[in-house]
């Protein structure tokens, strides 16, 4: 794909029940995983209480067609667009969908973001990949071996 073609789009709704867990997004995380390589669509998904945020990157075509099938999809409602921005590179390359836990403050970043609808796709991008880095180190620190 062309990079000029490359979009990242943002946005947020609500959900149909309250999320409390990553097991409440389960299924909707495994059809993304199973759907996305297809549409070579790649982004994260994340959720408070009520609602989601989902951080989409792909061609704008791909993107458009997902769109139409998540607004017509029954688990949430009041979609709405926050930012679709071009960018030269994926930022989730790795990630046909990744949903990443959140730290307790990292959580009360995106409470945050989310209740004022202000999220300028930089900002959750930014919260979305620190948590990723957070989940990839490890939660005690190995030991060092002691050189002898
Ligand atoms: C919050 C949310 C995020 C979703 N994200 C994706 C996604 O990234 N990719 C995808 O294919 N479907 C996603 N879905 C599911 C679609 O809305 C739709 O149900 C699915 O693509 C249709 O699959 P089917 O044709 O196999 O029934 C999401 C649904 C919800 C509620």
């Amino acid at each position: 794909m062309s990079a000029a073609n490359l979009q990242q789009l943002v946005y947020v709704s609500t959900s149909a029940v309250p999320l409390h867990s990553i097991m409440d997004v389960s299924d909707i995380l495994e059809e993304s995983v199973r759907h996305n390589p297809a549409n070579n669509i790649t982004g994260a998904l994340a959720f408070t209480r009520t609602r989601f945020v989902q951080l989409l990157e792909g061609s704008a075509g791909s993107i458009d067609v997902l769109l139409l099938r998540l607004m017509i999809d029954p688990r949430h409602a009041d979609l709405v667009v926050i930012d679709r921005i071009p960018v030269e590179t994926r930022s989730f390359p790795d990630w046909h969908m990744i949903s990443p836990l959140f730290t307790p403050s990292g959580q009360a970043r995106l409470d945050v973001l989310v209740a004022h609808e202000m999220l300028p796709i930089e900002a959750f991008r930014l919260l979305l990949l620190e948590m990723i880095a957070e989940q990839a180190q490890p939660a005690i620190a190995p030991r060092r071996r002691r050189r002898t």
